[in-house]
């Protein structure tokens, strides 16, 4: 097989995403950090969304999200999430499956007190997936909140990471006349090495 080059060089494939991240941090309009997560639930049936990628380790992937939304419950019960991220600019794909751990620790807090207070006081008011009556009722809550918690919220109890640990990574790029290129790196376990593949278009 011939070796990874260009853009897909690397002997390691967080490096390479973070580069692609990087790369797509200069083109994209909006989000490059967007990712659409996949879950399936206790039935089997799959389910998707996006959510913002924050932080991409030297083993594993992690974003945000609340404990007690459909993504949470279904990521808990399963343990594992694929996703993909897609950027229209550079004509990339990169696909990730792996096994899912909770991020609630003081990376977690540490990510929380990053962020804007509207945002922390959202994180508060929002029960994330279940039935709202009305916009009104959810800016009540915001008040509420904003009253009682005060001007440095902690990290709720229901709101934290996950981390997402590969044991599949695949980069795509557009190829002219619909040939793209696909290196698949691929491992058994977290605790293997990886295996890199290119793939057909
Ligand atoms: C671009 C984009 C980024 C988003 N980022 C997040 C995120 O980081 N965390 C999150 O919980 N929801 C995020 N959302 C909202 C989710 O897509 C989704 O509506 C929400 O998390 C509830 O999903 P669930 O009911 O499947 O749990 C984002 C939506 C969009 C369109």
């Amino acid at each position: 097989m011939d070796k990874p080059s260009g853009k897909f060089a690397g002997n390691d494939p967080f490096e390479i995403a973070q580069r692609w991240l990087t790369e797509a941090e200069v083109t994209e309009p909006n989000d490059p950090n967007a990712i659409a997560l996949s879950t399936v639930d206790v039935d089997g049936l799959p389910n998707a969304r996006m959510v913002l990628l924050k932080e991409i380790e030297p083993a594993a992937f992690v974003f945000y999200t609340n404990y007690e939304s459909a993504k949470a419950g279904e990521l808990e019960s399963a343990g594992k999430a694929a996703f993909v991220m897609h950027w229209k600019t550079l004509r990339r794909q990169i696909r990730v499956r792996g096994l899912v751990t909770k991020e609630d620790g003081p990376q977690a807090d540490a990510y929380f007190a990053s962020r804007s207070l509207k945002s922390r006081l959202g994180a508060w008011a929002s029960k994330q997936s279940q039935p709202l009556s009305s916009r009104g009722a959810l800016l009540a809550e915001v008040a509420k909140i904003t009253a009682t918690k005060g001007a440095s919220p902690k990290r709720p109890p229901f709101w934290g990471g996950f981390r997402i640990t590969p044991v599949e990574i695949e980069f795509w790029a557009d190829g002219e006349f619909r040939l793209h290129d696909r290196f698949v790196w691929r491992r058994a376990t977290p605790g293997d090495d990886w295996t890199v593949i290119r793939l057909n278009p």
